[in-house]
């Protein structure tokens, strides 16, 4: 059973993955049977990342892109579409933040964070879509955080960029759900990547997440991998527009 889910994942795209979760993201996407574009900005990172993936005999395509340019997405998604011929499953998961203040925060983290946040991973999803639409339908899975459900210390902008997409999740999925395109959400909690290597390094940050999360643990990037390889999968076809927490209970914390 679990084998046919496996197959349907032909060709993944993931956003972000030369490093962290979106690394961790596109192996698992191998794992289950997929080639898989790689996308991020630094040339080295997603070389990397394509050699892993080829390590589980599947193909790579390691694609320099900015997802706050339009025109770049545009171009990647052709060339995509002309290299692999379909895209089943797009992962949004570039994503950044600066954790400034609110009264510190200035126009231009405002734009930066937006634009690549949300915005990159509206545009991705809009340009992946219409090739999906072509072949008969697609999964998009978004990566959004807990900041986007509650309110956390981690910067009030990358928490209205997150919030966004956990309503953007729902908006597409509504439109595109005639066109067997589904669209959900993944909330992480904190997991050990380049983002939060420095804050989780503090050891009194860590206890105070740890005070907060039921499991008393940061998470393990197979904990996410587990959730993409679900969403991308058969085994979820009847989800749409929801937001999975990996979050080790965080969320349904009252306390
Ligand atoms: N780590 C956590 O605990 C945690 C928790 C909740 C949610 N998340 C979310 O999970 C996602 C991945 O986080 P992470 O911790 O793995 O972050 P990370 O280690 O900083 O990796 C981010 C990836 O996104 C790429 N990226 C950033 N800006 C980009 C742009 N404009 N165009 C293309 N690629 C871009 C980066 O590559 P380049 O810089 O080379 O472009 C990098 O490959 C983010 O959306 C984050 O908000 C993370």
């Amino acid at each position: 059973m679990i084998e046919e889910w496996n197959q349907f994942v032909l060709f993944a795209i993931v956003t972000g993955a030369g490093k962290g979760i979106g690394r961790a993201l596109a192996i698992g996407a191998a794992e289950a049977s997929a080639d898989v574009a790689i996308l991020a900005r630094t040339l080295e990172d997603i070389q990397e990342t394509a050699a892993l993936v080829r390590d589980h005999g599947r193909k790579a395509y390691p694609l320099q892109v900015n997802i706050t340019n339009h025109e770049e997405i545009t171009e990647a998604v052709t060339r995509i579409k002309q290299e692999a011929g379909q895209i089943d499953v797009l992962i949004n998961n570039a994503g950044m933040n600066i954790r400034s203040k609110a009264e510190d925060v200035t126009e231009e983290e405002w734009t930066k964070i937006f634009q690549t946040n949300l915005q990159g991973a509206f545009f991705m999803s809009q340009s992946c879509a219409k090739v999906m639409k072509e072949s008969g339908g697609g999964k998009i899975i978004n990566i959004a955080s807990v900041a986007g459900q509650v309110a956390l210390r981690t910067g009030v902008v990358y928490a209205a960029t997150k919030a966004g997409m956990i309503q953007m999740t729902k908006n597409l999925a509504l439109e595109w759900a005639v066109d067997h395109i589904s669209v959900n959400a993944i909330g992480p909690w904190y997991f050990r990547t380049p983002l939060t290597d420095k804050l989780l390094q503090n050891e009194e940050y860590l206890q105070d997440i740890l005070a907060r999360t039921p499991m008393k643990r940061v998470g393990e990037l197979k904990d996410l991998v587990g959730a993409a390889v679900f969403l991308s999968s058969e085994a979820s076809d009847y989800m749409t527009g929801q937001t999975l927490f990996v979050d080790g209970g965080m969320t349904i914390y009252g306390f």
